[in-house]
Order: structure tokens, then sequence, then C-alpha cells
């Protein structure tokens, strides 16, 4: 059980840099550190703390085989720019071949447990798979992302996975983070430019409006928890 490393991982690292932050759970836990990226503008923040100082961390996505064309640009303009191998998680074909032929291709719009099913064939699964021998679970959340973020920590126990999560910028400000990406010249998804703060799967995610909530557009058919289980 990794939680008992919990208490130790916040002491040691308390004061300590992102960067030193990073470099201390790779040594600590060799090829057991992980960071999922879903190329959002977070995640390009994270990558380049990762690519940059050339950390010995696994760097993987999972591709639902529903993204944004946009996000697929982002991936290649990473890749290109730091030269480094993103590892990509894809859904077991035969669940997604059943799902499509048995419920249609847009299923996730009939239900809560309908849209549910399919994240958990395309993005729950694969995630099960990417963070199998993973003791550090390393995420691009933020805290003012939604209410359900707010009392999330640097570090936490997550009892799914066994496996800590380090959430290195959960304390991140929009400004700060937007201003960072344009100091590092950072590659990031053109969409956000366009209305879109959290971007997930095209057919999930469309664009908000000043002063709404940033995940009013995940899943904006849904009154429920706008989470699809991977955080919560
Ligand atoms: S989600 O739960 O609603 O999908 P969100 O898009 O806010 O999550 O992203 C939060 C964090 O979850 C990201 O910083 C990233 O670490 C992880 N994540 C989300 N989607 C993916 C994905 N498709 N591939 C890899 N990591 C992802
Ligand atoms: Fe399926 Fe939508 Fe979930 Fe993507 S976000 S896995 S398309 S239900």
């Amino acid at each position: 059980m990794l939680e008992s490393q919990l208490h130790n991982i916040q002491n040691e690292t308390e004061g300590m840099s992102i960067e030193e932050t990073l470099s201390y759970l790779a040594s600590k836990y060799p090829s057991r550190v992980a960071f999922s990226t879903s190329f959002g503008e977070e995640d390009q923040v994270v990558s380049d703390f990762i690519f940059k100082n050339d950390l010995p961390i696994k760097v993987f996505t999972l591709d639902t085989g529903r993204l944004f064309k946009e996000t697929y640009d982002v991936f290649y303009k990473t890749t290109l720019k730091y030269k480094k191998n993103i590892e990509t998680f894809f859904p077991k074909t035969e669940s997604v071949q059943e799902l499509m032929t048995t419920k249609g291709s847009h299923s996730f719009y009939d239900s809560v447990e309908a849209r549910k099913e399919c994240c958990g064939i395309r993005k729950m699964e694969p995630l099960g798979r990417a963070l199998k021998d993973v003791d550090i679970w390393i995420t691009g959340l933020r805290a003012e992302q939604s209410e359900n973020r707010h009392d999330m920590g640097k570090f936490q126990y997550d009892s799914k996975f066994d496996c800590i999560k380090y959430n290195p910028i959960i304390d991140w400000k929009y400004d700060e983070m937007k201003s960072f990406i344009a100091k590092n010249g950072i590659p990031y998804n053109v969409l956000h430019d366009k209305g879109f703060p959290s971007i997930g799967c095209a057919p999930c995610t469309r664009a908000v409006k000043e002063g709404e909530d940033i995940r009013s557009g995940r899943w904006w058919w849904e009154i429920s928890k706008k989470e699809c289980g991977l955080h919560g």
C-alpha cells in the first residue's frame, strides 16, 4: 500500500520547487513515476517541466479515438519541440467494436450510465493499464478548475489505482499558467483561444461563454458532476 508513504513524501518535498520534487520522485521511485497528459494547457506546463529537465518520467496519453484534430496537432508540436516519446494507450479494440456495434456512435448522449460506459471503455480501462506498475501518478489538475478539485492537495492517495497522485500545479492560477506558457514558448491547443478552457473528447466538449464555469463545456448536456471517473 502506497498510502503509508504519503506523509513521508509530503515532508521530504516540503519547500522544494516543482523541478526538485519531480526529480526527487523520479530517483526515489525509479521507473514507477508517470505523467498523464491530455495536451490541455495545464498538461503542457507539466510536460515542459519534465521534458526540459530530461527527467526519467514516463509521459503517457489516453487516446480515446474521439479526440479533436487540434489535440493531435499539439501532440505533434510537443514531440517536435522536445524530441521525446509520449506513450499512447488506446482502448481495447473488441470493447469499442462491441460498444459501437450494439449502441451506435453516440450512445453517450443517451444517459449518464451510457456515457460512463463509454468513458469506462475509452478512458478508465486504458488508464488502468497505463498505471500498472506506477507508484506516483502526476497530473495537470488545478484547484480552480472545479469544486471537486478545490480541496485537492499537491499529494493525495488514490485508492482506485493504489498510487500517490502528485498535482504539481494544483494551486496555480489561470493567469500564472498562461504567462508561463507564453514566456516559455510552450505549444498549446488552439481551441483554448476559441472558448474551450477544458478539452476532452470532441463529441463531449463544447466552448463556454465568458463567465461560465470552466468545466461547463464538458458533458454539457448532463447536470450531474462533470467528471469521467479519472479524478472523482
Ligand atoms: S477529466 O477527468 O475531466 O477528463 P481533465 O480533462 O480535467 O480530466 O484533465 C485533468 C487531468 O487528467 C489532466 O491534467 C491529465 O493528467 C489527466 N487526463 C485527462 N484526460 C486525459 C487523457 N485523455 N490522457 C491522459 N491524461 C488525461
Ligand atoms: Fe466517450 Fe465522451 Fe467519455 Fe470520450 S468523453 S470517452 S467520447 S463518453
